[in-house]
């Protein structure tokens, strides 16, 4: 692939220089330039991006373009669209993007841009259609009052955080609930507002192997059957790839999809299936528009008013240039509660990196930490160090104009609220001594929505989605795989049986002795 890693492109040495030279005080630069807002906000399908507030200039964002320009961002991009082998490490496609294709396109796939596209695209039509019918069935069903999805990772995180994102739009008929951990806690406090005849259990998993879902899975059956429920085939539905591995667990109603879906961009395919039965067809449809609108912004629109690309290039420049190492988020809407969750997930399993797609070490650093709370919680309790603290995190505002309650006083607070918090981080109050002294200059972005609706929604996760995928491609590693993680669940199949056994041979002294007192 044509690409040269972001260190080693001109306008990374111009970027380093203009970092030395151009010290950017927001309250000046607002003082100076009326146009700045004009100049640093972009209109992407259902969101503006007002990148006005951050550390930036003319002369830092064109270096900034310039960088993506000569990394073969485009190219990269096209690979990705062209369903080529994007994640190296593990010879997969990347094509996450399909699942949002409006049935009218996917239908003359004949036009995709390759042949794997356009069979994949007569594959994606007919599991949607077959998994919305499903979903309608059980909207209608008047025997099933409780859906339970067992998944974790990209197969909890994202079909929660949508559900809560649209609860106001969801059925009443259905109470939904998440189980994820293996803490047994989870589920066993569902099984006391649940009844065997009235639920339904979803097992989603794309690899069907992970050890948490399995054992709640399992742990779901063996209730399921004590309680005397019968039809096991009725009341449990499976959402994988690996459709033999739920066929033997005795799952005869399953809803693939394929190994080109990462775990937590997966949202979109069957694993979104709780969101379809919330919220029915139409909606899920409307969020998938809104996710295909910005596919298609992030396809079309020049790099310089590119939103994904113009986020993800301020990443860079805060993580390499300023050596910001995290981001808050601030969803200022109670339905985004789980929106920091999905985005860590997003972040920092896709760019959580230190090698490149070759596995060369880099040089530099990547993925920033994201965290956050919904906010006006935050505010009362860490943004203090976000205004006075020694390190400079910039925040991410996520704003939406109307609200969805009748509650028009709190509304016009909350707005309040976001609007003052990215102001005083900015304006901070410097001419005052000590304790009251805020040095201010502290960078934010604001995302605005008009409304928290499937599509807005869809359009801002896709959004966020691009980000991760361009400042992963800029960094030159591969924002597909999560070989990170493997390593815990060895360990984790050893201490289960040394927890068995109380054999500590061979570990170290602490381990060892945390050992001998969980089991004492
Ligand atoms: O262990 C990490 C991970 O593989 C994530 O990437 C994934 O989203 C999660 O576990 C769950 O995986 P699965 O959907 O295969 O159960």
């Amino acid at each position: 692939m044509n690409y040269q890693r972001c260190d080693q492109t001109p306008a990374w040495a111009e970027l380093a220089l203009l970092k030395q030279n151009h010290h950017v005080d927001l309250r000046q630069e607002f003082a100076q330039n009326p146009q700045r807002f004009t100049q640093f906000s972009w209109q992407a399908p259902h969101v503006l991006a007002d990148l006005s507030k951050n550390l930036i200039d003319a002369q830092i964002v064109q270096a900034l373009t310039r960088l993506a320009e000569q990394s073969g961002l485009v190219e990269q991009r096209a690979a990705m669209f062209r369903g080529e082998l994007v994640n190296q490490s593990e010879g997969r496609a990347v094509m996450h993007w399909l699942l949002r294709q409006p049935d009218a396109e996917l239908i003359k796939a004949k036009d995709a841009a390759t042949e794997f596209v356009a069979q994949e695209a007569a594959e994606v039509l007919q599991t949607r259609h077959a998994m919305l019918a499903y979903a309608e069935r059980i909207r209608q069903d008047q025997q099933i009052t409780d859906v339970v999805n067992i998944g974790i990772g990209g197969s909890d995180l994202g079909p929660q955080m949508a559900y809560l994102a649209l609860k106001n739009q969801a059925t009443r008929k259905i109470r939904f609930h998440f189980v994820s951990s293996v803490d047994g806690t989870e589920i066993s406090q569902v099984f006391t507002q649940i009844k065997p005849e009235t639920t339904l259990f979803l097992v989603a998993s794309k690899s069907f192997t992970t050890l948490e879902t399995m054992t709640n899975a399992r742990t779901a059956k063996a209730w399921f059957l004590a309680q005397g429920g019968r039809d096991v085939a009725r009341h449990f539905c499976a959402l994988t790839t690996n459709i033999r591995a739920a066929a033997d667990f005795g799952i005869t109603t399953t809803f693939g999809f394929k190994d080109w879906v990462g775990g937590r961009y997966s949202m979109w395919s069957a694993i979104g299936l709780p969101i379809a039965m919330a919220v029915g067809t139409d909606n899920f449809m409307k969020m998938l528009a809104g996710a295909h609108a910005m596919d298609q912004h992030f396809l079309n629109e020049p790099l310089a008013t590119n939103v994904p690309v113009q986020l993800a290039l301020l990443d860079i420049w805060y993580r390499n240039f300023h050596d910001f190492r995290s981001r808050s988020v601030a969803p200022y809407h109670s339905g985004l509660r789980r929106l920091q969750a999905y985005l860590q997930q997003l972040e920092m399993e896709s760019n959580g990196k230190q090698v490149d797609q070759h596995g060369q070490l880099l040089p530099f650093a990547t993925s920033p930490v994201i965290w956050g709370e919904p906010a006006a919680n935050g505010q009362h309790a860490y943004f203090q160090m976000l205004h006075q603290g020694t390190d400079v995190i910039p925040v991410e505002f996520i704003v939406v104009k109307a609200p969805n309650h009748g509650l028009a006083d709190h509304h016009t607070k909350l707005l309040a609220n976001a609007l003052a918090q990215s102001r005083a981080l900015m304006l901070g109050q410097a001419d005052e001594g000590g304790h009251r002294r805020l040095p201010g200059n502290r960078p934010s972005t604001t995302l605005l929505l008009d409304e928290l609706t499937p599509e807005s929604l869809g359009a801002l996760v896709a959004l966020q989605e691009h980000r991760v995928f361009a400042s992963g491609a800029l960094w030159g590693i591969n924002s597909f795989d999560q070989w990170g993680v493997e390593l815990g669940k060895v360990i984790a199949n050893d201490m289960e049986q040394r927890l068995h056994t109380g054999i500590t041979d061979g570990l170290d002294a602490s381990t060892a002795a945390l050992l001998h007192k969980l089991r004492g």
